[in-house]
């Protein structure tokens, strides 16, 4: 079978495709996937850079999406023939929060999904949405979940409120997705006037060029009547956080998700304190989470934005786009 393999340091020139042996019959509990699409996050691009260490010869890719082949003894969720996607966290199935880090991650600290046949776990995946195509169930396993928990599981979100979403990459879209589906008010930025009429086109209520306006906290006021929005997507971090403050109501919730502007920074604590603000980091979800997901696409009809699709071995090239900032909601990987 074909696998991507990334030597270390890590770097795009050092991902190549390899000839793998089949890795057989799946064992009790297991499941062999056929995979045929996986999906580029801000963290398959870290590893894959280097700038998260991996094991030398991992292969990437957090997220995965085929059919199940065989099933071992003992398995009762899936049958031959089911259309899966993987989790982002394969132990942390259901409950509060149960991992601090990526050492259970595929694609960081064990192998991942560029690859055309697995053997895992079942409860390393749950079932795709029905109607889906294999590339956009892949897009689910980080950025919709991570949008997912961000909304309605950490956010509790409702029809009527209105939502901050930053930037138009992978988690962002699906973020304005899910909240235009559940009947809340957009609030979008892009450093692109042309994404910002993307955003448009997909529901977002009103939109703001944070590059041309970098206090945006300002403007978001103004669109709120002064009160701020309810809930922030906030995937920019240190940079970001201080309008971010700025922009959420008194007693709003931010689900602090991203690194796009670095690692720290100085925060206005005090801001954060006497706006009696919810800030949440989070990482991704579990896997009781991603079926509730997959129970709200179903019953909304959300459909990924994918921008562009490439084979396995176009995966450097793939990186390479996602790293210009050139997209515009997803990229995959189909094969
Ligand atoms: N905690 C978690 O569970 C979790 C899960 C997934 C992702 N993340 C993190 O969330 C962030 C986004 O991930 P992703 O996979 O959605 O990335 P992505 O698809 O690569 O999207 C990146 C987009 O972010 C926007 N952006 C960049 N700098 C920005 C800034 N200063 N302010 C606002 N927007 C900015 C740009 O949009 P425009 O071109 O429109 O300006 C860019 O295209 C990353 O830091 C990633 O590590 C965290």
């Amino acid at each position: 079978m074909k696998a991507i393999r990334l030597a270390a340091p890590g770097g795009l020139s050092n991902l190549a495709l390899a000839e793998l042996p089949d890795p057989g019959a799946p064992g009790p509990g297991q499941i062999r996937v056929r995979l045929h699409a996986s999906s580029l996050n801000y963290h398959d691009l870290a590893v894959a850079l280097g700038m998260i260490p991996t094991a030398d010869g991992r292969i990437p890719m957090s997220d995965g999406a085929g059919v199940v082949e065989a099933v071992g003894e003992g398995v009762e969720d899936f049958a031959v023939g089911d259309a899966v996607v993987s989790t982002f966290f394969p132990h942390w199935l259901d409950g509060p929060p149960a991992v601090g880090d990526f050492a259970t991650v595929p694609g960081d600290g064990v192998d991942g999904y560029a690859r055309e046949i697995v053997l895992a776990p079942a409860q390393a995946f749950t079932r795709a949405p029905k109607g889906y195509s294999h590339a956009q169930a892949a897009t689910l396993t980080t950025a919709g979940l991570t949008a997912w928990r961000a909304l309605v599981v950490e956010g509790a979100l409702k029809a009527g409120d209105t939502v901050l979403v930053q930037g138009t990459g992978g988690v962002s879209i699906f973020a304005l997705q899910f909240a235009k589906a559940m009947g809340a008010r957009v609030i979008a930025t892009s450093s692109s006037d042309e994404k910002l009429e993307r955003v448009r086109a997909l529901g977002a209520d009103h939109t703001l060029n944070y590059r041309r306006e970098p206090e945006w906290a300002r403007a978001v006021l103004d669109l709120t009547g002064g009160r701020g929005v309810d809930h922030v997507i906030e995937v920019g971090g240190p940079a970001t956080l201080p309008q971010t403050i700025r922009a959420c109501r008194i007693g709003g919730h931010i689900a602090l998700i991203g690194i796009l502007t670095g690692m720290e920074g100085p925060i206005p604590t005090v801001e954060l304190m006497s706006r009696q603000q919810r800030l949440t980091g989070l990482i991704v979800g579990s896997r009781a989470h991603q079926r509730d997901m997959v129970a709200a696409i179903e019953a909304t009809g959300i459909a990924p934005v994918i921008d562009r699709s490439f084979a396995l071995e176009a995966i450097a090239e793939a990186f390479a786009l996602q790293q210009a900032g050139a997209h515009f909601g997803k990229i995959v990987l189909a094969f």
